[in-house]
């Protein structure tokens, strides 16, 4: 049953309130109006490069200079951008909250430069590598690259940044967090993703099926949308931001 004739964002706020335990999922469109492209819109990523070709195992074992060249553009994009006040509204989620768990599907580090201290990485964190054999991690900064060559770990491995790609395990107390949370909460709110990727996708149909009310904040339709109690046609820079205002004022 979906609330139109009250104010969703009242709705919503009031639900936050009563809440025992809040989860938050965000997908790329969280980070769009930090000037992050996202992956399947118009003018997406996907539209302009080949995920087979750079987001995948053969791809890196086949070219791992293309994987890296792609990634460091990622990276050097990323470096660029500064979080929006959708990421500084779910900050201040986290604190106003009883239970807040965010779990994201994007690798920008975004909502861990906005402020969140804990954050589930589906995907893995671009900031992060890892060597590609032994899974041995390597902060940011803490590899050379040297021309004509790839950096490598001490056992030899190829190191590569340590973000999930298609057809690879998530990582498996990333799942396990967000499947506990999902299971176990009053309110899902899915805020920026297209919602078709799984099984992160997975989550808010394990949220609803457990009985949380479910909300998704993204300007355009999805799959999930006809699942949602309140869906909020918005961008999350102002839907959010809204929230927390009327959080406030309750
Ligand atoms: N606010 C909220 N949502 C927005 C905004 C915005 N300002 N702008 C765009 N969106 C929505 C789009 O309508 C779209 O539904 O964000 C969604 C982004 O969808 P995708 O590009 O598919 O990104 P995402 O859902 O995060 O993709 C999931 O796919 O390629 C893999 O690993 C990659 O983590 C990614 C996963």
């Amino acid at each position: 049953m979906r609330e139109q004739s009250r104010d969703q964002y009242q709705a919503i706020a009031e639900r936050l309130l009563s809440a025992n335990h809040v989860v938050v999922s965000t997908g790329a469109g969280v980070s769009k109006e930090s000037g992050v492209p996202t992956f399947r819109e118009a003018d997406g990523l996907w539209s302009k490069f080949r995920p087979e070709e750079l987001a995948n195992v053969d791809a890196f074992i086949r070219n791992p200079e293309r994987v890296w060249e792609w990634y460091q553009w990622r990276r050097d994009l990323i470096s660029k951008v500064k979080p929006n006040p959708g990421h500084y509204a779910l900050v201040e989620l986290d604190t106003l909250l009883n239970r807040f768990t965010l779990i994201t599907q994007n690798v920008d580090n975004l909502h861990q430069v906005a402020g969140n201290e804990y954050v589930v990485e589906l995907h893995g964190n671009i900031q992060r590598n890892k060597c590609h054999k032994c899974s041995k991690f390597f902060e940011e900064g803490s590899i050379v690259f040297e021309q004509g060559s790839l950096p490598k770990c001490d056992c030899g491995g190829l190191i590569r940044p340590d973000v999930v790609w298609f057809g690879e395990m998530l990582p498996e107390d990333a799942i396990q967090t967000a499947w506990i949370a999902a299971e176990s909460c009053d309110i899902f709110l899915s805020i920026g993703t297209s919602a078709v990727v799984y099984p992160a996708a997975q989550l808010p149909y394990i949220a609803k099926d457990a009985g949380a009310f479910l909300v998704e904040i993204n300007p355009e339709v999805t799959e999930l949308s006809p699942l949602t109690d309140i869906s909020i046609r918005e961008a999350s820079g102002v839907a959010l931001p809204k929230i927390v205002a009327a959080l406030k004022d309750l």
